[in-house]
């Protein structure tokens, strides 16, 4: 393997340009020649495609967003757009990709791999922390601390008007944002599409509350079964009218800003273990890091298994709210 290209794909995550930053040190370091890839995918079969070398990443490491930008693209879903996208990448003699994202990356490259036997590893970028293979996800741990920020700032205005707030934080198919924030907000209860039934045990605890708050704070996942925090609100409110009820949705604001350091620790070690592995002949596998140790798991098993938030958290959360 001569020539290693990266990608960034999906969802920007804080903390994927720290990871950008470890491929191409990687190679460097391994005296191998390496390619930038703009827009993901999409620039693969747009051929935008840049050779890259240790100071096109100086700078970066602080940044969220990605310097090598993203796209979720269609035409890679399409046969003719994988053909264009190999041939680019043999104009290059481009030997193996590292693609940075979520599950719709880790697909696109083994679905390519399967078609057209370009070796790929893939790194888990996306805030939502619900890949399979690592404990954490590039992104998430900054993700969490601004939707936490967020939520200390409306603890102040809930209280000093005694209102009840539901704060609708992402994760499209997943609660791990919405759990950590949540706990670590000190949210009175939260809302997560792993587990069912929330909205009947606030309700429950609310009236079987002595010690009656005058304001609260819940935090609702937005892939929440129940509906979003605008209609779980309502039907609060619907059992309750007499209190004051009001909806945040975060949004964008958890993608993007400053990554932790804990993100960019990550992301620079899944990084450089992608180039790694690489070298050593892996192929179809995503780099994770499970209780302090790197891990490569299957790009299949990685996409078909679900990663459930974490039991004890959302026991110990059901302790300390009642
Ligand atoms: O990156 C994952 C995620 O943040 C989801 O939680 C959310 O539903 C989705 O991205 C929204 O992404 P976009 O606005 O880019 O479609």
């Amino acid at each position: 393997m001569k020539r290693i290209a990266v990608l960034t794909s999906g969802g920007d995550a804080p903390g994927m340009n720290a990871c950008i930053r470890s491929v191409v040190r990687a190679c460097v370091h391994f005296n191998i020649e390496v390619f930038g890839i703009k827009r993901g995918y999409q620039g693969l079969i747009e051929n935008d495609i840049c050779q890259l070398s240790a100071s096109s990443v100086a700078n970066i490491i602080q940044y969220g967003g990605t310097i090598l930008k993203t796209a979720r693209s269609k035409d890679f879903m399409t046969p003719e757009g994988r053909k264009k996208a190999f041939e680019n990448l043999k104009a290059h003699n481009i030997d193996g990709l590292v693609c940075i994202g979520g599950n719709g990356t880790y697909t696109g490259a083994m679905i390519f791999e399967q078609e057209y036997g370009i070796p790929s590893m893939g790194c888990p970028g996306t805030i939502d922390n619900d890949l399979w293979g690592t404990d954490y996800t590039i992104g998430y741990d900054t993700a969490i601390n601004t939707a936490v920020e967020a939520i200390d700032k409306i603890r102040d205005t809930a209280e000093s008007h005694d209102r009840i707030f539901f704060v609708e934080v992402m994760g499209r198919h997943s609660g791990h944002i919405a759990l950590h924030a949540g706990l670590a907000g000190g949210a009175e209860g939260i809302f997560v599409p792993e587990r069912e039934h929330e909205l009947e045990e606030i309700v429950e605890l609310y009236e079987r509350k002595e010690r009656k708050k005058e304001f609260s704070i819940f935090v609702v996942a937005e892939g929440e079964q129940e509906g979003h925090a605008y209609e779980i609100a309502k039907r609060f409110q619907d059992h309750h009218p007499e209190t004051d009820c009001r909806v945040t949705v975060l949004g964008h604001i958890q993608r993007g800003g400053k990554p932790t350091s804990n993100d960019r620790i990550l992301a620079s070690r899944l990084g450089a273990h992608a180039v790694k592995a690489l070298l050593e002949g892996h192929r179809n596998e995503a780099v994770g890091v499970i209780s302090k140790d790197i891990v490569f798991t299957p790009f299949k098993e990685a996409i078909e298994r679900k990663k459930d938030i974490e039991d004890n958290l959302w026991t110990l959360n059901n302790i300390i709210t009642r």
